[in-house]
């Protein structure tokens, strides 16, 4: 890959202007300008001009880049009109966005708008990267302990839960979406998805702090049990046989088993956990449950759990939009399958 042309363009501008640019050339594919500027107001903006569709170069990037100050503008290069782009710098943290080819003015006119650097600092908020990137830590501590047989520590996992909670006030349920599908597949895709649907759920249900956490708790630690079922099994494109179909139904009695032996789950939790495949029509699993047999909380996460799996990406089918998942769901409430006022509320949340 060459060298972006846009930055030759900044280069030469810039150094005639007196400002000597630095071009680092980061790992494979990976380009990015840092510029030491004499506006008293901005210090050291940087341009980065890398295919943000790409998760390996992504990946690089975070890791090369330096550790900046908020007065330290980060400038991402997008072509117009990509969206996953958009959302991915913004993701990263970017100050602005800049349309590809990269005009030296446009990059001017941004770092003008930055405020000078005596103004009081806006309080420091976790990204919605950072709260998916330690989502999926705390899930990987419970999958690992699970495969392990070792004992798990709750209190870490519900102090993610709260993290969560606050990032969705911050940012809202489509920022959360767009950031997991970019980062995460499979299982781990799935379960993020879930906690951040469950929590803006609990947020426009209005729920009660603790029922919050258990909801969000329980989503996502709902499939963790899936931590033992052979990846074959869970990645396969094609019809499960019945002794695979199998397999995998045994996966909310296997995370239900090892957190009520192996942590302090609360028993809301492990409801949820052992439950979130049970229909009111009695024909879910693992217990064939029906009816009031199923707690309020638990069809709530059934609820989040059905519409997260339809919007996921999957290898063998695009992702449903927010239309055709809902459409699901109430057809399987009008099949007395679930929750049919659960089902209104989340088109509360995933529909504005
Ligand atoms: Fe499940
Ligand atoms: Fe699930």
């Amino acid at each position: 890959m060459q060298q972006p042309s846009s930055l030759s363009i900044i280069r030469t501008k810039r150094t005639t202007d007196g400002i000597e640019p630095v071009v680092k050339r980061m790992r494979t594919q990976v380009f990015c300008i840092y510029e030491r500027s004499r506006l008293p107001s901005v210090r050291y903006p940087a341009l980065v001009d890398i295919d943000l569709t790409n998760r390996r170069h992504v990946e690089i990037l975070k890791s090369d880049l330096p550790r900046r100050s908020k007065s330290d503008p980060l400038l991402f290069a997008i072509t117009p009109g990509d969206r996953t782009s958009l959302v991915q710098a913004r993701i990263l943290g970017g100050s602005f966005v800049v349309s590809k080819p990269v005009q030296v003015d446009e990059i001017e006119r941004c770092l003008a708008r930055l405020a000078p650097a005596d103004e009081e600092p806006e309080p420091e908020i976790p990204s919605v990267h950072h709260s998916i990137t330690r989502t999926a830590e705390a899930l990987e501590t419970a999958m690992g302990a699970l495969r392990a047989g070792k004992p798990l520590d709750i209190e870490p996992m519900s102090e993610t839960c709260r993290a969560i909670v606050a990032a969705m006030q911050e940012v809202g349920i489509g920022r959360w979406l767009e950031g997991v599908r970019i980062h995460h597949e499979g299982t781990f895709q799935h379960c993020l998805l879930v906690a951040g649907v469950a929590s803006a759920f609990a947020a426009a249900a209005k729920m009660n702090p603790r029922d919050t956490i258990a909801l969000c708790l329980g989503a996502l630690l709902h499939d963790i049990g899936k931590a033992v079922v052979p990846k074959e099994i869970l990645d396969k494109p094609d019809k499960l046989t019945p002794v695979e179909y199998a397999i995998v139904k045994r996966h909310p009695v296997e995370a239900h088993d090892f957190l009520r032996s192996k942590s302090l789950a609360s028993e809301a939790v492990l409801r949820l956990v052992r439950d979130h495949h049970e229909f009111l029509d009695g024909s879910g699993y693992p217990a064939g449950l029906s009816g009031d047999a199923i707690d309020g909380l638990t069809r709530c996460l059934t609820v989040c759990d059905i519409y997260s799996a339809l919007v996921e990406e999957r290898s063998y089918r695009p992702p449903a939009t927010t239309r055709e998942a809902l459409k699901v769901l109430f057809g399987l409430a009008r099949d007395g399958k679930i929750d049919l006022a659960a089902v209104r509320m989340l088109a509360l949340v995933v529909d504005g």
